[in-house]
């Protein structure tokens, strides 16, 4: 199902509500989470929104999707940082239950079979947000990952480190490789809200409209998702065909 908000504040306020009353339905729900500029102002709408309702998140666990090698979980560039500056450390949540894969494994094959083993012990996931790179990665399942390959050690995609690197200071130098959460894993998640924003991610959106299941983007593969909702914003819609723009804003009121 494709959605199509009117902004990125929007879009926060939709998915803010939508984990709001997912937590609440299920105090004990699994979540995959996913960092990202996409997802900074969904979290901040989310502490706000968990702390006005006085949300119990202490019983919640949370498996995120990826982390990079050789950054251990302090430094401040690493997912694990990035998820206590915009999440964590707002929310009672109980440490023990938020998972990320660990950049400074010694054995990184044992660890990411480890990790799919305390997910599949965890019941799998609930509900798996996901955001999406300007080549079409999800989590940082590079184009050309199987479809059917667990949490593995990927090489970073040139475009992903060009992307990320808004992130890092000049000159310092991007993390070529990282530990993902595999498509398996992503696609056995129960519910998939995917949010696209903003104008650099007009083109991925678009193919993924207009083509079919492909390795070569791989969140082509969520077609095949039985509960996938895709939400967009309206720069992130602009290449769509109007047709299919058309039929959704009217479809969302
Ligand atoms: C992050 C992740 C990535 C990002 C994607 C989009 O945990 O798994 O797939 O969701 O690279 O990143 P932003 O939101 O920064 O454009």
């Amino acid at each position: 199902m494709l959605k199509i908000f009117p902004d990125s504040s929007s879009i926060a306020d939709y998915v803010s509500a939508m984990l709001v009353a997912k937590i609440q339905a299920k105090p004990d729900a699994v979540l995959g989470l996913a960092t990202g500029g996409t997802m900074e102002p969904i979290y901040a709408k989310f502490v706000a929104a968990a702390r006005h309702t006085e949300l119990d998140v202490s019983r919640l666990t949370s498996f995120n999707l990826d982390e990079y090698i050789g950054l251990s979980a302090d430094h401040p560039k690493s997912y694990a940082a990035y998820m206590q500056e915009h999440l964590f450390r707002h929310l009672a949540f109980d440490a023990a239950r938020l998972h990320l894969p660990d950049g400074l494994a010694q054995d990184l094959n044992a660890h990411c079979r480890s990790y799919s083993g305390k997910l599949q012990s965890a019941g799998g996931i609930d509900l798996q947000l996901l955001g999406v790179g300007g080549n079409g990665h999800i989590g940082f399942n590079e184009p050309g990952t199987a479809f059917d390959c667990p949490c593995h050690v990927v090489e970073l995609a040139e475009q992903t480190r060009i992307d990320n690197s808004r992130f890092f200071a000049e000159g310092k130098i991007v993390p070529v490789s990282a530990i993902t959460m595999g498509m398996a894993e992503i696609m056995q998640a129960r519910e998939i809200v995917l949010v696209a924003t903003g104008e650099a991610k007009a083109r991925i959106v678009a193919e993924w409209y207009q083509g079919g299941i492909t390795e070569a983007i791989p969140f082509t593969v969520l077609k095949r998702h039985p509960a996938a909702t895709i939400i967009v914003d309206a720069a992130a819609a602009s290449l769509l065909p109007e047709e299919a723009t058309q039929q959704r804003l009217v479809a969302n009121g």
